[in-house]
């Protein structure tokens, strides 16, 4: 069943590969009648925060449908909370031979690998040593949320929300369902460090330095020298990876993932379906928000890249 994860992973991916293409064709003709509110609707669920100013005043039904941006806090409780319990089910069952809950293993029975064909011991530590990485990175993501970002009023369309929300119980329930869960009858885990674990946690701390040294770009731009928020608007922000592209911690999200891809040994498939749904996803909010700086600053710099430097 391991297939159908990756299956959805992959679609996922192609959703917003396809939502990339279309933003990115040649203008259509302007839209009317129930084509504007299809078009509407599109810009309306693929924009948030900045790029869904200057996107013209939102029909009345739409703003109702809309959330603080803010709320991206809650993406990261969810996700401390969810991945820290399977982390800690997922240790238990490796370390101290305990069962996972019935609910879990019957999860697991529907999505993961329940054959113990090649099962190896330097798999399942990858398997936890991706929880932890997958977990760490939310409660920096958080306390990010919480201590270091200053959020203006923009907003998200409660569908985003919703799937934002989604989207963190089931990358680490995909984590979860890359080991056989339910049979390793008692026999304990020994631990086997490879040197894709190296690779893969060494890149990963090197990416996640980078993001939280963006963001905190970001937050300063709102905030004077003693660390008081003084503005809320947009600026164009310098230092770091922003010298190279508009989206630097876009760029750095979409290299944890593939850090996460190395440590679990680089021949995961469904892992690498999740790489290529952060691709898409990522790429597609890096050209709008380099569009948005393109459109509002006349000096921005044009040598930037929009996600990766100096090719996209
Ligand atoms: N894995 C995934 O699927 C996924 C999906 C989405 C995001 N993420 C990650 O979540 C993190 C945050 O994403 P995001 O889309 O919220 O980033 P973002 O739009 O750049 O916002 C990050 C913070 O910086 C502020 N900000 C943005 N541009 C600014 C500017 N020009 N001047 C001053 N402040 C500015 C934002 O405030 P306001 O927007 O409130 O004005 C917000 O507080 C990123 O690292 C991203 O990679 C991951």
């Amino acid at each position: 069943m391991l297939a159908a994860l990756a299956a959805a992973w992959a679609l996922l991916a192609a959703a917003f590969l396809a939502a990339l293409l279309l933003l990115r064709r040649a203008p259509a003709p302007q839209p009317a009648g129930f084509g504007l509110v299809i078009s509407g609707l599109f810009q309306d669920l693929i924009r948030y925060g900045k790029t869904k100013r200057g996107c013209g005043q939102l029909p009345g039904w739409l703003r109702l449908l809309q959330v603080p941006k803010r709320w991206f806090t809650h993406f990261y409780v969810v996700s401390v909370l969810w991945n820290g319990f399977l982390l800690i089910c997922l240790f238990r069952a490796e370390f101290l031979g305990e069962s996972f809950p019935s609910w879990i293993q019957d999860m697991h029975h529907a999505l993961g690998r329940d054959s113990q064909n090649k099962d190896m011991d330097s798999e399942h530590f990858s398997a936890l040593l991706v929880l932890l990485l997958l977990w760490l990175h939310s409660c920096r993501r958080l306390a990010e949320c919480l201590w270091i970002s200053v959020f203006s009023s923009g907003v998200i369309h409660i569908v985003q929300y919703c799937f934002g929300l989604g989207y963190y119980i089931a990358v680490g329930s995909t984590v979860l369902c890359q080991v056989p869960t339910n049979v390793r009858n008692g026999k304990k885990l020994s631990v086997q460090i490879c040197w894709y674990h190296v690779i893969g946690v060494t890149m990963y701390i090197w990416a996640s330095l980078h993001q939280h040294r963006c963001l905190a770009i970001l937050a300063n731009l709102r905030k004077s020298r003693t660390g008081k928020v003084v503005s809320v608007s947009h600026s164009v922000p310098f230092g770091d990876w922003f010298e190279s592209v508009s989206c630097p911690h876009y760029f750095a999200e979409l290299l944890i993932y593939v850090s996460m891809a190395i440590t679990l040994g680089i021949h995961n498939v469904t892992w690498w379906c999740v790489v290529m749904y952060v691709l898409s996803n990522q790429a597609l909010a890096a050209v709008l928000c380099h569009e948005f700086y393109q459109k509002n600053f006349s000096s921005y710099p044009k040598h930037r890249k929009a996600f990766i430097p100096l090719v996209f």
